[in-house]
């Protein structure tokens, strides 16, 4: 027989290119295990590359990137898995389509002033976004719009990947969710 089924959640990170939500959404996942028995990440980059392999970056294709990956979080959490989601997902209208598909969905907003991201610039795109290399560049060409209830908020700028980790954990504790 199949024993206690846990609660499922979705952590969803959002925020600019370079924020910080691989970083800190992979150190949550790692810190996650001790707490909840499965956690699952999906990423941007990976899924663009696997499940969105045929999309661009026009507001109709992000839109749909966006519903696919809802799709896949809401699948994974009524079965009680913690889903670790990191997408930039800049519309407003797409994140709260998914708040409203799943349940214990816990926006987390990965807030980081632009310049800082821009001096980041780890993958080299804000600099080829700024010389028009690519286009449709969240927030250099394409628009950002920041959550306006985000359960959590973090300050990468300021905090730790660590401090950032323990803000989730525990807002989760307070919540009875973990
Ligand atoms: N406090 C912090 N939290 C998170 N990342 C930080 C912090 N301080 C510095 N960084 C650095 O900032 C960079 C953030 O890059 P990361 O790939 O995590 O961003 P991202 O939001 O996932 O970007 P993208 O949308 O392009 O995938 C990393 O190089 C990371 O080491
Ligand atoms: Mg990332």
């Amino acid at each position: 027989m199949a024993g206690k089924q846990e609660k499922g959640f979705v952590l969803w990170f959002t925020g600019l290119p370079c924020s910080g939500k691989t970083t800190v959404a992979d150190l949550a996942a790692e810190r996650l295990k001790k707490y909840v028995r499965k956690v699952e990440r999906l990423d941007g980059d990976i899924v663009r590359k696997t499940l969105s392999s045929d999309l661009g970056f026009s507001r109709q294709d992000r839109a749909e990137n966006i519903k696919r990956v809802a799709f896949m979080a809401k699948l994974l959490s009524r079965n009680g898995v913690g889903v670790v989601a990191s997408f930039i997902s800049p519309y407003r209208q797409a994140r709260q389509k998914i708040r409203e598909d799943v349940t214990n969905f816990i926006e987390i907003f990965v807030d980081c002033p632009s310049q800082v991201c821009r001096n980041r610039d780890v993958k080299g795109m804000y600099r080829l976004a700024e010389k028009n290399q690519i286009r449709d560049f969240t927030g250099v060409s394409a628009p950002y719009q920041k959550p306006l209830n985000p359960e959590v908020t973090l300050h990468t700028e300021k905090e730790s990947p660590e401090e950032s980790c323990l803000k989730i954990l525990e807002y989760l504790k307070s919540k009875e969710i973990i």
